[in-house]
């Protein structure tokens, strides 16, 4: 854990910005990370010189050679992060539209006919293209449906739903309203017993930062980074698609190869920073393990941030100190149950007498920032069956802290005593 060890959170906590205080509002305690994580340092310098080199791609002088080789970098840390030695890594505008590209290319370039199969539990990211192209493409469109209990989809609920004429499946790995994660392993597994030649679509956004990404054990064909959620910044969107995908008739300016996936002249600062959060992870991870092999290295940050968050999950939801914990506060109604198990840095929760929003401006006056999930086309999916307008999400990462939590817990007692 990262706490175990002497001044390590500290270290953590000193290469991000803002840490402790918001540049607009002073101090707090940023609890609203699936919106957004916090920026590395390192991201934020590198942004503004990137930003300052005017040279274009592909000249002979040393600036544009130089663009060239960041991108070929940011290339090869984002394999490693992925652990995609095969496929192609690309660049897009956003998570959104790296989702929407590789579904659509999927529904266009897979085999005529057959059916789509998507989940409840997707952002629509991946649900709304999921849907579109099945209309598109004349197919009928599968529906597995999550479980509102656990706030998650299971193996089971996709091999009840599957036939063999599926010709594109897609697998959120994280819930950015539950907090939890699929077994996208399994799910992938399952698809390919019933229809091998689906093509399996993954949106890992909200998975991204809590825990390692190992895209060439999952055996799919499309992933997808947020890279704002993971420590970067707007801007840009990272996908991967599998050779698989890449050898289907897929969108390309014409003559530019079969393995190119890019469109238009790319930001060589988007690959520059991602570089940067692979050099985060590799730096973090050398803390645990004393590996000479980069990958290795980015496992064991991986499994330390787990480690760690899973400690903050038992805290903000068991108690810490003398305060307790959600779980046992009365009116506080947890999503998703009280369990620790397969959440991924997201507790959300109702409280009985608030209004919502009231209570994220009741928190944010204490110097704690959280978010409202609204019933809305975002999170209607999971909150309205549920019967619930909307939520307090509590979103965090691995350099949260128990002061933090206890912070929070403090105030939401203070919510509950004021009624
Ligand atoms: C799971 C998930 N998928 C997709 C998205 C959309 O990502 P982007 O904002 O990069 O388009 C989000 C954003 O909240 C998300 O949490």
């Amino acid at each position: 854990m990262i706490t175990d060890k002497p001044g390590l959170i500290e270290a953590v906590r000193d290469r991000f910005a803002h840490v402790d205080a918001c540049p607009f509002e002073g101090p707090r305690v940023f609890f609203e990370n699936a919106g957004g994580a916090l920026r590395l340092k390192s991201v934020v310098e590198t942004s503004a010189l990137y930003a300052s080199y005017p040279d274009n791609q592909g000249r002979p002088n040393v600036a544009s050679q130089t663009l060239m080789r960041a991108i070929d970098q940011g290339k090869a840390d984002m394999r490693l992060f992925l652990n995609a030695p095969s496929g192609v890594v690309f660049v897009g505008e956003s998570g959104t539209e790296v989702l929407f590209r590789l579904v659509r290319n999927a529904a266009t370039g897979a085999k005529p006919g057959g059916v789509m199969l998507r989940s409840t539990l997707e952002h629509p990211a991946l649900g709304s293209s999921m849907t579109h192209w099945a209309k598109q493409t004349g197919r009928g469109l599968i529906e597995v449906a999550h479980d509102d209990a656990t706030g998650v989809v299971d193996v089971a609920a996709y091999k009840a739903a599957l036939t063999p004429d599926v010709r594109v499946a897609s697998i959120i790995h994280t819930s950015p309203v539950t907090g939890k994660a699929t077994d996208v392993k399994a799910i992938a597994a399952a698809i390919r017993a019933v229809a091998p030649e689906a093509l399996i679509i993954v949106d890992g956004i909200q998975h991204a930062c809590h825990g390692p990404v190992d895209v060439a054990g999952y055996d799919i064909d499309g992933y997808a980074l947020s890279p704002y959620k993971m420590f970067s910044r707007h801007g840009y969107g990272v996908g991967w698609a599998s050779d698989r995908l890449t050898a289907t008739d897929h969108e390309q300016i014409i003559g530019n190869g079969p393995q190119s996936w890019e469109l238009g002249t790319r930001d060589a600062g988007s690959y520059a920073t991602f570089s940067d959060v692979v050099a985060y992870f590799d730096w973090l991870g050398g803390q645990f393990s004393p590996s000479d092999d980069r990958r290795e290295r980015l496992e064991a940050a991986g499994a330390a941030i787990h480690a760690e968050e899973a400690k903050l999950e038992h805290w903000l939801i068991a108690g810490t100190g003398n305060l307790r914990g959600l779980a046992e506060m009365p009116g506080v109604h947890l999503i998703a149950g009280d369990g620790v198990a397969g959440r991924e840095g997201v507790v959300s929760l109702t409280l009985d007498g608030w209004d919502t929003r009231a209570l994220v401006e009741f928190l944010g006056a204490r110097g704690i920032r959280t978010h409202i999930r609204k019933a809305d086309n975002y999170s209607g999916n999971v909150l309205k069956p549920l019967g619930l307008p909307d939520c307090l999400r509590v979103s965090f990462c691995h350099y949260n802290t128990e002061g933090e939590v206890a912070k929070f817990l403090g105030a939401m007692e203070e919510a509950i005593a004021r009624g």
